[in-house]
């Protein structure tokens, strides 16, 4: 069944409008793990407008099921993720401007970049993610510079705003999975997932995690994480459920 990984950026994003101790994303991320979360991803950003250093080194300790990071090739970021070793960290690219992650990383171009990074990730046993868009190109040279996953940026399909579009895009993101699959890599996608969209990514992508955060933290506002996290598990549940018995029939 593929995996949930929530992401709870959202919630520093809310303690850090007041630069106090509360929300506390480390409390969101046990509430997370109660409501079925497989993954926890947080993305420490280079101007720390969420996710603090403490926050990193705490989940680290308490994330028992599998801790994701989302990062640039900063070195200063690279230095405290390859201290803290989280099981897994995605390269996302990163402009201090933008209002979320925008676009995919652009592996063709820091290619030598990301092969020498990628191989001091994997010599401490860190598994490594490229967040990228669903080309032909990138997809290749992920798998050249030694990544495991790649994380298909699924943002275009959400932001649709035709049924044609939608399934144009969807279609995209499927040919990306197939030939990810076909040279050896690991499927994960995100961004944009809502409760409305995520049945076809389930169903037609399958990709062994979706990396969810905005549209679950916004649930959680008015239901609460646990129940928040739930409902999204039962969904994707049941559109697994609904791809196996379509691929056996
Ligand atoms: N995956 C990656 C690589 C991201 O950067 C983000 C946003 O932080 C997400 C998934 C989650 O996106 P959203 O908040 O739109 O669900």
């Amino acid at each position: 069944m593929t995996k949930l990984g929530v992401n709870i950026d959202h919630v520093a994003t809310l303690r850090q409008a007041r630069r106090t101790y509360e929300p506390d994303p480390v409390t969101a991320a046990c509430l997370a793990d109660l409501g079925g979360a497989d993954i926890i991803t947080v993305h420490l950003r280079e101007d720390r407008r969420h996710i603090q250093d403490r926050d990193l080194r705490l989940l680290k300790q308490t994330v028992f099921t599998k801790l994701n990071l989302e990062m640039s090739v900063a070195p200063e970021i690279v230095e405290l993720a390859l201290a803290e070793q989280p099981a897994q960290v995605t390269f996302v690219p990163e402009k201090r401007q933008e209002i979320t992650t925008e676009g995919g990383l652009d592996v063709v171009s820091q290619k030598k970049t990301l092969t020498s990074l990628i191989k001091r990730f994997k010599e401490r046993g860190v598994v490594v993610s490229l967040f990228i868009n669903p080309e032909t190109r990138q997809i290749e040279v992920a798998k050249e510079v030694g990544a495991e996953f790649v994380e298909l940026h699924t943002g275009a399909y959400a932001n649709a705003t035709t049924e044609t579009e939608q399934r144009n895009l969807l279609e995209k993101l499927c040919r990306g999975a197939d030939l990810s699959r076909e040279l050896g890599l690991r499927i994960n996608a995100g961004h944009g997932l809502t409760y409305k969209n995520v049945g076809p990514v389930v169903e037609e992508v399958d990709a062994e995690e979706l990396h969810i955060g905005h549209s679950i933290i916004s649930r959680a506002v008015f239901v609460g994480i646990q129940k928040a996290v739930e409902e999204m598990k039962e969904l994707i549940y049941k559109h697994s459920l609904l791809a196996k018995t379509d691929r056996q029939s």
